[in-house]
């Protein structure tokens, strides 16, 4: 027991502006050329850790910023070499949608941790932990820290009790601590309350809270969280933070003003706060192309239809492209039902944008005449073990749909499942005159065409990075044109996009729905 008179324990502030701050404001295009300069003062501050890598980084900055992943990962490791870095991986997923065999799934995080990953926290889209063992063995056989990480969501099914008892099974599995991942700030203050005291008189381990302020939640539900003995709070620094980002650090610092858990933070500390922020100001600009005031401000209808709030905005896009708008009411009165049918599956890349498009496809064609694949593979286990049990009917009709059968087994031992091991990817490579080390080929696994485009860029003679500068910097200017030039119907912000075949009336569609920040 602690002793009543000692001074409470600080809670730790980690810091998430160089991952999830430019993820959720402005599409995952911070390149490392912007993020050098802020890093020697972020390193001092002593914060936690700093989120880094992994998450979208992986992907965008490949595919739009002409980046080879690993050297981003080496600089910023070498620009911040005291603190802790910390890097989001979605389980068998790695940093893509589809699983991955275990010899990848390990091998991607040996390398990260070699080129100086800390901190691996791992989640499914569905909860399930089969999904997240291996890479949570890997990361502890690594000599890095595996954090079990719990995906938020509201439903009948998630109950209280439900995530402390997941927490108990991700601490069983031997994660080192668990983390509350609430993607879509959705989460209020009292049930943040209530989960974290749960956990707390439950676990072993740290308990640390990840929110967004997407829905203005973010940093009353950290101060209860807190209140409730949480030991660590993600943050980010203006301009990447707020809204959808998550809350400010100098604001969270004026919130603990008096409070006993409130950090030290010096003078010093303030003044290379303000320098980070001074510098990022200027790459927000330069992001221009990339950023909405939508997504600067809290928006409380997030909470209303209980989705992650860039799922709204990319929503009205393509409802409006297919001459829908006036069923968006309908297509987002069907989320609950697609969501039900499904097991109660909670809304976060990939699941938001499945479940999404069949909202869409049950308002459009009637309800379930037209399942997705990707809705079907949920439906019929492909995904994992879904919170509730899937609706027998729907299961009937998916597997109908899709012509293959239902299973209970760990996705990445299903039949016709991903066999492409390390020794492939490597042989593939060579095949193709391509580096064919380790790190290469794990980004080859889950990236080839982008990686592909990279080396032909090169072999051009061209350099991949400054022709994603050059573009960049056009849309920047495109978006700060005067508002004559702007187009009728606002974009939302480009992001990746995830691809959905259809077979309406025997005739092939693609769908592309991109991805909520
Ligand atoms: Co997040």
């Amino acid at each position: 027991m602690k002793n009543p008179m000692s001074k409470p324990t600080p809670v730790i502030f980690n810091n998430n502006v160089l991952r999830d701050g430019h993820q959720s404001l402005a599409a995952t295009r911070m390149s490392t050329e912007q993020m050098l300069p802020v890093c020697q003062d972020l390193d001092d501050c002593g914060f936690g850790s700093l989120e880094t890598w992994g998450g979208a980084t992986i992907d965008s900055g490949l595919r739009f910023l002409g980046e080879f992943p690993f050297d981003r990962l080496d600089a910023l490791k070498k620009a911040c070499p005291k603190t802790p870095h910390m890097m989001l991986l979605r389980g068998q997923n790695i940093v893509q949608y589809a699983h991955f065999p275990d010899d990848v799934v390990t091998r991607f995080i040996e390398l990260s941790a070699k080129h100086g990953m800390n901190i691996f926290r791992i989640f499914d889209a569905l909860n399930d932990p089969r999904n997240m063992e291996v890479a949570i063995q890997a990361a502890k056989k690594a000599g890095a820290q595996a954090h079990g990480t719990i995906c938020y969501t509201s439903s009948p099914v998630h109950t209280v009790e439900k995530f402390i008892e997941l927490g108990q099974r991700l601490e069983a599995m031997g994660a080192d601590a668990i983390v509350i991942k609430d993607m879509a700030g959705l989460i209020p203050p009292f049930r943040a309350k209530l989960i974290v005291e749960g956990l707390k008189k439950s676990i072993k381990i740290p308990v640390w809270i990840h929110t967004h302020e997407t829905a203005g939640l973010g940093a009353p539900t950290y101060l209860a969280a807190i209140d409730a003995g949480v030991d660590a709070v993600d943050l980010g620094v203006t301009p990447f933070a707020n809204g959808t980002g998550q809350p400010d650090t100098v604001r969270m610092l004026a919130m603990m003003e008096d409070h006993p858990r409130r950090p030290e933070w010096s003078q010093e500390n303030y003044d290379r706060l303000s320098r980070v922020r001074a510098h990022l100001e200027g790459v927000y600009k330069e992001l221009g192309g990339f950023t909405s005031h939508k997504n600067e401000v809290v928006d409380s209808d997030a909470l209303l239809y209980q989705v992650p709030g860039g799922m709204l905005s990319n929503f009205r896009t393509q409802l409006k492209e297919q001459k829908m708008e006036d069923r968006f009411d309908d297509v987002f009165k069907e989320i609950p039902v697609v969501r039900e049918a499904l097991g109660w599956i909670p809304l976060v890349t990939p699941t938001s944008q499945i479940v999404g498009m069949q909202a869409f496809l049950n308002v459009k064609f009637g309800r379930w005449k037209q399942i997705s694949p990707q809705a079907a593979d949920i439906a019929l286990g492909y995904y994992g073990t879904t919170p509730a049990p899937v609706n027998k009917e729907v299961q009937a009709l998916a597997a109908k749909q899709a012509g293959k059968d239902p299973i209970t087994c760990r996705p990445v031992e299903a039949p016709g499942s991903n066999h492409t091991h390390m020794e492939d990817l490597k042989k593939q490579l060579a095949e193709k005159g391509l580096p064919d080390d380790d790190e290469h080929a794990v980004i080859y696994a889950m990236f080839a065409p982008q990686l592909e485009k990279f080396y032909a860029m090169k072999n051009e003679g061209k350099d991949p990075a400054a022709e994603a500068r050059k573009e960049i910097a056009a849309k920047a200017q495109a978006a700060a044109a005067p508002a004559s030039a702007a187009p009728l119907v606002e974009a939302s912000t480009p992001g990746k996009a995830m691809r959905f075949d259809l077979t309406v009336d025997g005739q092939k569609h693609a769908v592309l729905v991109e991805e909520p920040a």
